[in-house]
């Protein structure tokens, strides 16, 4: 087999029974999904789109699958199948669907009181545990990721009185407008598909390739850089490690020139109960955690070390009164606050880490030894919990050659094929998702699935 990282992501597969196999998975998805289908065509009539979210419709399914319930890493859907869930909302629901802690802490609180626009005692206990994990010292809150970094590009921006954001190519920190310039031709370029965007999001935003150090100073050099925005390790574009040393240089470089690093946990959180960083040792200066940090119920969470939360703290104090622009009137509430206190205490341990990693490490073996075995020029790259599969030979060194692995049609396809036989992988690329209540046997399924539908790609 051709070892060239380039082959392209269709290489090694038969186009022509790749379009047999869309057709007759399309067909058996509309066969065995009629409750689906119905409630899909109902929801059709009020929701623009059919769906609560227009990219609902992204799954490259015929119709939305309706879901009856969920619990651990099983979904119900409403015809009544039972599907092994590794998409686990896209890392909402990392710490599996209702898990116990948090429902019974829900549901204690939900009887007394779900926001008030004040603080309770779980306030002061969540930000407790999380200076314990993080290792940062002063915290605030949002609804969800995406407001998250809005309010810490806001605070670093008055912190240090300067505009500029410095971004990976290719990265994705939820609806969060400055960040939505790629590379293209290596030209920064605002991203063609934004809705109703007006402004020119290239003027304070300087987007560079990940790993490149050199790029990187030569940006920061400029002295008119607040941040840099990043994921530790880019995994919204397909996985992209860092290189060895990488981020000990590059935050070098970004104390050097006065500048924040601050590293988004939203998906990286899937490294250890302190995420990527405290993993790796590494000591950003802010943090930022949305999706699973409440068990699944909407928050999120930002923290600042001593010195940037004192910056932030005295810009507050130096502004005029009146709106800030961070903060929403949900944000911090006491449903919340008691969903973080359960999740931080009794679900981001390392007890319960350690039985996800293990899963993860035997599902990512699995994954290569039926790459293998078929031949396929893809690579497995796992990040903790967090494993992906790309259609290249060798893991990317950035987004750059992480976009040219990705290839829409072919990962719809692998993905219905794959909830027909019961599993379920997140819609966005291939990741694929391990919770504390994933089970060797949902693992085999995965495998076997898989096995199967590889085996009808592959070219003879
Ligand atoms: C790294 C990262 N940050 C932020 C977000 C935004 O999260 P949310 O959609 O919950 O606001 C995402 C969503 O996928 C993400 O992957």
């Amino acid at each position: 087999m051709d070892q060239n990282p380039d082959l392209g992501s269709r290489s090694g597969i038969d186009w022509e029974s790749a379009q047999a196999l869309l057709q007759t998975e399309t067909a058996a998805y509309v066969t065995r999904n009629p409750r689906s289908f119905a409630l899909a065509q109902r929801a059709g009539q009020h929701l623009m789109f059919g769906v609560p979210l227009h990219w609902m419709n992204d799954w490259g399914t015929p119709f939305a699958l309706q879901v009856a319930q969920a619990a651990g890493a099983q979904l119900l859907d409403a015809d009544g199948h039972c599907l092994s869930d590794f998409c686990l909302g896209d890392t909402g629901a990392m710490f599996g669907h209702s898990p116990t802690p948090v429902a019974r802490a829900v549901a204690r609180q939900v009887a007394h009181g779900i926001t008030a626009m004040l603080p309770g005692e779980d306030a002061a206990v969540v930000g407790e545990l999380l200076c314990e994990r993080f290792g940062l010292p002063y915290w605030q809150f949002a609804m969800t990721a995406s407001d998250a970094n809005r309010f810490v590009l806001r605070w670093l921006r008055a912190a240090t009185g300067r505009r500029k954001l410095i971004v990976f190519n290719g990265c994705y920190h939820g609806t969060v407008d400055d960040v939505f310039v790629d590379l293209v031709g290596g030209r920064p370029t605002q991203r063609a598909s934004l809705l109703g965007q007006v402004h020119d999001l290239t003027a304070h935003t300087v987007v560079l390739e990940f790993n490149d150090l050199a790029a990187l100073e030569e940006a920061l050099s400029q002295g008119d850089v607040a941040c840099v925005l990043a994921e530790p390790a880019m995994t919204n574009i397909g996985m992209v490690l860092p290189e060895p040393g990488y981020w000990e240089a590059a935050q070098a470089l970004i104390q050097r020139h006065g500048a924040a690093l601050v590293l988004d946990e939203t998906h990286t959180i899937s490294c250890g109960p302190g995420g990527y960083a405290r993993a790796h040792g590494l000591q950003p200066d802010a943090i930022v955690l949305g999706k699973p940090v409440g068990g699944g119920v909407p928050c999120a969470v930002y923290g600042f070390s001593a010195e940037w939360a004192g910056r932030a703290v005295r810009a507050r104090h130096a502004a005029p009164g009146g709106h800030s622009g961070i903060g929403t009137t949900l944000s911090g509430n006491l449903l919340a606050m008691a969903a973080m206190r359960a999740t931080l205490s009794e679900l981001m341990t390392a007890p319960v880490y350690a039985g996800m990693l293990a899963t993860a490490g035997t599902l990512a073996d699995g994954l290569r030894e039926v790459i293998a075995r078929h031949r396929m020029p893809w690579c497995v790259t796992p990040l903790g919990a967090r494993t992906e599969f790309q259609f290249r030979t060798t893991p990317p060194r950035n987004g750059g050659e992480a976009g040219t692995a990705m290839d829409a049609e072919l990962e719809h396809l692998i993905h219905l094929a794959l909830l027909n036989r019961g599993v379920m992988i997140t819609p966005f690329h291939n990741m694929i998702l391990v919770c504390p209540a994933t089970r060797p046997a949902d693992v085999q399924k995965l495998l076997a699935a898989f096995d199967q539908v590889v085996g009808k790609l592959v070219a003879v």
